[in-house]
């Protein structure tokens, strides 16, 4: 039986990953901040409600204690994460407290629940983590004229991306006996950006989920340090 967490699950890719791993017989915990609306996702696809914000280290040690109390844990997968900031003159907000906000999301959250999750994983006989990370954060996805990252400007967003790259890199050479892998889900219709149900564009996030859940089911011989699409790898 494998044992799943996946952060920001209450909707878009995260809830899709949950759905898909419960179908595939994991045991998922569905991570959410808001308690009511993580509680309504996680009944609908028969996963367990844990509240997680992965911006507030009391949030991420409770939930890591209550799941190591209800028998641990073999797969994490980091999904929460949030778009850049509007700026006042449109555009992306380039401030300090914007920019901090998205990173502490993005990146320190993921360093956050990761640090919490490891005495868990350790104990996993096929422990996985997966952070899901975008083309954005890639430096071979920027400079590549056929990528639509090399044309989307996002200063903040991405950077906070190139630090999930890097952050995938180091934790794969640091922690060898746990498999990370940095996921590229593809362009997305979620609510990434806060403009409403799939105002952002893109394929539907059932689709993209498929790579994140395929990245969290992988065997002990599976890949680790390595950045994964459709496709297969992606550069960094
Ligand atoms: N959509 C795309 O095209 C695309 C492309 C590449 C990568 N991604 C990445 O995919 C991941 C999922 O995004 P999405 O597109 O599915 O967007 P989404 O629908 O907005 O989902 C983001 C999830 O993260 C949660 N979250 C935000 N801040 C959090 C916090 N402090 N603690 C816990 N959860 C938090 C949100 O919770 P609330 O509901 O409470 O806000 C929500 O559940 C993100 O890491 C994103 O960067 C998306």
């Amino acid at each position: 039986m494998t044992t799943t967490l996946i952060t920001g699950a209450n909707k878009g890719l995260g809830k899709e990953t949950a759905r898909l791993l419960v179908g595939v017989g994991h045991t998922v915990w569905l991570g959410a901040r808001d308690e009511e609306r993580g509680r309504a996702a996680a009944a609908e696809i028969g996963a367990h409600f844990v509240q997680l914000d992965v911006t507030d280290d009391a949030s991420v040690a409770a939930a890591l204690a209550r799941i190591e109390a209800e028998g641990g844990l073999d797969v994490l997968v980091n999904n929460a994460g949030v778009a850049m900031r509007a700026g006042a003159a449109g555009g992306e907000a380039l401030d300090g407290p914007s920019a901090l906000a998205v990173f502490d999301t993005n990146a320190v959250g993921i360093i956050r629940v990761t640090e919490a999750a490891l005495p868990l994983l350790r104990k996993s006989d096929n422990p996985v983590v997966v952070n899901v990370c975008s083309a954005l954060g890639s430096f071979w996805a920027t400079h590549e004229p056929s990528r639509p990252a090399s044309r989307f400007p996002a200063i903040v967003y991405g950077s906070s991306k190139a630090a999930v790259s890097m952050l995938t890199v180091q934790y794969a050479k640091a922690v060898r006996e746990v498999k990370f892998n940095a996921v590229e889900p593809g362009i997305t219709a979620t609510e990434l950006g806060g403009g409403g149900i799939e105002s952002h564009p893109g394929r539907p996030a059932a689709v993209s989920a498929e790579v994140v859940a395929r990245l969290a089911d992988i065997g002990p011989d599976g890949p680790t340090g390595t950045f994964q699409e459709d496709a297969g790898e992606l550069g960094w």
